[in-house]
This record gives C-alpha cells, sequence and structure tokens, in this order.
C-alpha cells in the first residue's frame, strides 16, 4: 500500500458579493440577526449564466496547474455536490469533457456538504489500491439556486463555490485516518422535497415552493455540534496522535457558533481553525476545499504540518480525515 496525498489544490468563488444589507433589502431580516447567529457577514452568488459545473471548472483547471499535471494524466474525477447542473448526466462529466481529461471516468457524490470529504476519502482509496494514479475531487456548488428567495430561514445562510484537490501517490505523508458517517434517520431535517422521483415537479409543487430546501435548523445545528467534535476525535485516536498535534482545522462552514461549539468540545484555540464563513455564508461541499485552497495560498501551510478537515450534512452525513502535509 502506497502513501496517498493532496498534491494540488483550487478553488474559485463567484465574483458577485452579496452582503446582510442586500438581504434586508429582499427579506425580513437584519446584518445584526445574520451576523450574531451565524457569523456570516456576506457570501458569494454565482452570475445567471454560471452553474456548478463552470465554477468546479476553474477550481479543477488551477488544481491540476498547481499539482503540474496534465489533464491527462488523470483517471478519476469525483464531484461532491448538491446543485449538479442537471439530475443528469453528472456533473463530473461535464468537468471531464471541459478540461480534457480524456482518460478520466467521471462521477457524482451525493453526501450533503460532507460531499467532498466524502469524495476525497473514496477518490484516495483508488489510489491506494493502485487502480489510479491521479483523482481529481471536487466540491462544487450553485447551491443557491436550491433555496427559496422567500425564506428568511434559509435563504440568509448559503452562497456558491467551488474547490478542487488532486490526490497522487506520496513519499511520506498523506492521509493518516479517514471516517465516514451516515444516520438516514435524520434526512427529513435538510430535504430539497421536490424534482426527483418521489416528487417531480408540477404546478402543484410550485405553488407550495416545494423545489426548495427546507431545514430544521435547530436540529441540525445539534447534530453538527456533535458530530464535529465525534469525527474529530475519531480521526485523531485513528493516526494515533493528540488534538495538540494538529496544526490547522478546517471545519465545514455552516455557522460560525457550530465551529465555535465543536473546537470548544475539543480544546482547540481558535488560531488554529480556519475561518470563511464571514466572506462567503455556507457553500455546502465547497467550504471545505475552499478554505483549504486559502490558507495554502496564503502560505500558511508548512510541509508536514496535520490538518484536521470535518464536514456535516444532509443525509444526514459527516465525514473527517487528518492529511500531513507533503508539498
Ligand atoms: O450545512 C448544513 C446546513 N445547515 C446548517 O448547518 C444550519 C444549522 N442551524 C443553524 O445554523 C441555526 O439553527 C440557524 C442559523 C438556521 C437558526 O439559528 P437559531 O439560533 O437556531 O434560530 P431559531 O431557529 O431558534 O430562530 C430564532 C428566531 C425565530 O424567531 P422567534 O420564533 O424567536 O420569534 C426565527 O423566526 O429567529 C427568527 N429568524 C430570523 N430572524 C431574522 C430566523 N431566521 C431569521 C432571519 N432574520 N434570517
Amino acid at each position: 500500500m502506497l502513501n496517498v496525498g493532496i498534491i494540488g489544490v483550487g478553488s474559485y468563488v463567484p465574483e458577485k458579493r452579496v452582503t446582510n444589507f442586500d438581504m434586508e433589502k429582499i427579506l425580513d431580516t437584519s446584518d445584526e440577526w445574520i451576523r450574531t447567529r451565524t457569523g456570516i457577514k456576506e457570501r458569494r452568488f454565482a452570475s445567471s449564466e454560471q452553474a456548478t459545473s463552470d465554477l468546479a471548472t476553474i477550481a479543477a483547471e488551477r488544481a491540476i496547474k498547481d499539482a503540474g499535471i496534465s489533464p491527462e494524466d488523470i483517471g478519476l474525477i469525483i464531484v461532491g455536490t448538491n446543485s449538479p447542473d442537471t439530475l443528469y448526466p453528472a456533473t463530473a462529466c461535464r468537468v471531464q469533457a471541459r478540461i480534457g481529461a480524456k482518460n478520466a471516468a467521471a462521477f457524482d457524490l451525493q453526501a450533503g456538504c460532507t460531499g467532498w470529504i466524502y469524495a476525497t476519502t473514496v477518490g484516495a482509496q483508488f489510489i491506494r489500491t493502485g487502480m489510479y494514479k491521479y483523482v481529481l475531487t471536487i466540491g462544487a456548488e450553485v447551491i443557491t439556486r436550491m433555496m427559496d428567495k422567500t425564506d428568511r430561514y434559509t435563504y440568509v445562510l448559503f452562497g456558491d463555490g467551488a474547490g478542487a484537490a488532486v490526490l497522487g501517490n506520496i513519499e511520506d505523508g498523506g492521509f493518516l485516518s479517514y471516517e465516514l458517517y451516515a444516520d438516514g434517520s435524520l434526512a427529513q431535517h435538510l430535504v430539497l422535497p421536490a424534482g426527483g422521483s418521489r416528487m417531480p415537479l408540477s404546478q402543484e409543487v410550485l405553488d407550495k415552493r416545494l423545489q426548495y430546501t427546507t431545514m430544521d435548523g435547530r436540529e441540525v445545528f445539534k447534530f453538527s455540534v456533535r458530530e464535529i467534535s465525534r469525527l474529530s476525535k475519531n480521526v485523531i485516536n485513528k493516526a494515533g496522535l493528540t488534538a495538540n498535534d494538529i496544526d490547522w482545522f478546517i471545519p465545514h462552514q455552516a455557522n460560525l457558533r457550530i465551529i465555535d461549539a465543536g473546537m470548544k468540545r475539543l480544546g482547540i484555540p481558535k488560531e488554529k481553525v480556519v475561518v470563511t464563513i464571514d466572506k462567503y455564508g455556507n457553500s455546502s461541499a465547497a467550504t471545505v476545499p475552499v478554505a483549504l485552497d486559502e490558507i495554502y495560498r496564503a502560505g500558511k501551510i508548512k510541509k508536514g504540518d496535520k490538518i484536521l478537515m470535518v464536514s456535516f450534512g444532509a443525509g444526514m452525513t459527516s465525514g473527517a480525515f487528518i492529511v500531513e502535509w507533503s508539498k
């Protein structure tokens, strides 16, 4: 078994900024409520011409460039998304064509906001077994299109974005431990009810606005705080480390209060926790790879640093891994 690591990263967020003050103009909400309850100050919205594969393609091209490989070297592309361009074909296939990865298999993986952690964990196994040399994993969303503009409870929380990683064999370090989890009995807490085989689109569906996301925020909140700390502890133990050994924590960016509560349970100091929610809101499966790319581009990660990434979301799902930086 060979070591597997992240050999390239890239991200893209759309240019359009939507501030809390912009939200005040269209909804019965306030900058104060959004900031104090969630930590969000602004988020990015894709332009009307952009769909998820457009964002994913830019992030992917940046990650491939960073890895110093050619698109033709890639054996597999996995896109973690909850807002695919179309229900089928997979967004990953659209990305495959756009970047010219003509030797790659491609599929989407849907695991709520945990999508990129799931995709990367799955992708790493293909390299570990020797089936593929390079795997491209992407977390990409134009998730704001799945939200109801008239629902202040959900519309203020989300933003669009994409982050990507190229996985490959490395000499030292790389992934030290992984953990994936799901509890489908909690599925009703975060759902996009219509547009699938259970409830196809119809005029009645549109009148009831069931083509948009519904969420029980408090239940998701409880699950998330518990899962951030539980999964982080599990991957730390599996890797034979202690919390002190971790140099960077990159949690899913859904709510600053969830991040703070989770990190407090783990006893993690604020300086080690990467926070981007103030700028980007919750971009679902994209939050973790976008945050990783930001600290990487800022030159904050050193070779040998141990980075713990953890996420949770619809399903309900959760997942975490630790990677020892090898670049
Ligand atoms: O990636 C996973 C996806 N989702 C999440 O992780 C979300 C997890 N949950 C949360 O982040 C929080 O539960 C929310 C931010 C969604 C809500 O915060 P909360 O502190 O749990 O608020 P709440 O549901 O207890 O609502 C408090 C009040 C309510 O008014 P009343 O009933 O006290 O009069 C809401 O109607 O806040 C009201 N409210 C708002 N007020 C202004 C809800 N949304 C808004 C809003 N602006 N946008």
